[in-house]
């Protein structure tokens, strides 16, 4: 029997989405049906790649790279290279930076690269995703993280852009109903940050982990696809932590 892919016919801009969770929630919904923008800031190569990948599933795709430290001139490139495939229905906010400082080593720079990046962009992709909609129903999936409800002591500015995110998808939810819905992905440990010792970092994780194990990349796609997939979901925080937020 014949089955038609579940996200066929839709649009996704993934942010971020050149490597690492990005890319695998890009390939997972190219996988499910649909077509991709795949943003990128500094990844050109690795973009190109996934591009690649997501053309090989005879998806339609296209890449574009903008800073998103500078939200509004982000915002209208991305929903600019989404017009090129008619317009886009999903938008998934992963793109975000996470640098560790408590409140009495954190530097006003790093304080504002966090709101502009991980809270600021999102809200005004939201903006423009919502604006320039032409279907009749759309869905933002934005990338939050369990210490947005749960604040632990360190990554003090990351930790209120998360919380940010929270208080948007739940605000927006509300806002943007019935037309679109919006829903967040809290995710725990699930890759060590960029660069670092994969063995060191999980042996670190495993205690405060209820589970005894750290997630992978597909955990992450599968959550993505699950909720995008949902005609009934909206305002909902998925945690993916195998228990580490509780
Ligand atoms: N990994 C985890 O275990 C974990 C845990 C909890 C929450 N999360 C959340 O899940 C999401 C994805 O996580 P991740 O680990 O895959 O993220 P990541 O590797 O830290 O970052 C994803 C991408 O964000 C893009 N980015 C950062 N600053 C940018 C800027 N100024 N302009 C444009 N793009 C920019 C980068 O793109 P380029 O490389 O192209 O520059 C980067 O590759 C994030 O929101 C993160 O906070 C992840």
């Amino acid at each position: 029997m014949h089955r038609t892919a579940p996200l066929s016919g839709r649009t996704a801009i993934v942010t971020g989405a050149a490597v690492r969770l990005g890319r695998a929630i890009s390939v997972a919904l190219a996988d499910a049906g649909a077509d991709i923008v795949v943003h990128y800031g500094r990844s050109k190569t690795e973009a190109e790649e996934v591009a690649g990948e997501i053309a090989k599933l005879d998806r339609r795709v296209v890449t574009v790279s903008a800073d998103l430290s500078d939200p509004l001139s982000a915002a209208a490139k991305i929903l600019d290279a989404a017009a090129e495939l008619g317009g886009a229905d999903i938008l998934v906010n992963s793109a975000a930076i996470f640098e560790d400082a408590s409140l009495v080593e954190m530097t006003e720079d790093s304080y504002d690269r966090h709101l502009a990046i991980n809270l600021k962009a999102p809200c005004f992709l939201c903006r423009e995703f919502a604006r320039r909609l032409t279907r009749d129903r759309g869905h933002i999936l934005n990338l939050a993280d369990w210490r947005a409800e749960t604040p632990p002591a360190d990554y003090l500015a990351y930790t209120l852009s998360k919380a940010g995110i929270v208080a948007l998808t739940r605000a927006l939810a509300l806002q943007l109903a019935p037309a679109i819905q919006v829903n967040a992905i809290a995710p725990g440990a699930i890759l060590p940050p960029p660069g670092g010792d994969f063995e060191t970092w999980q042996t670190s994780k495993l205690p405060d982990i209820p589970l005894r194990r750290t997630g992978g990349a597909k955990d992450i796609a599968d959550a993505a696809v699950y909720l995008l997939r949902s005609e009934f979901i909206t305002g909902e925080v998925l945690h993916v932590t195998g228990g580490e937020h509780l």
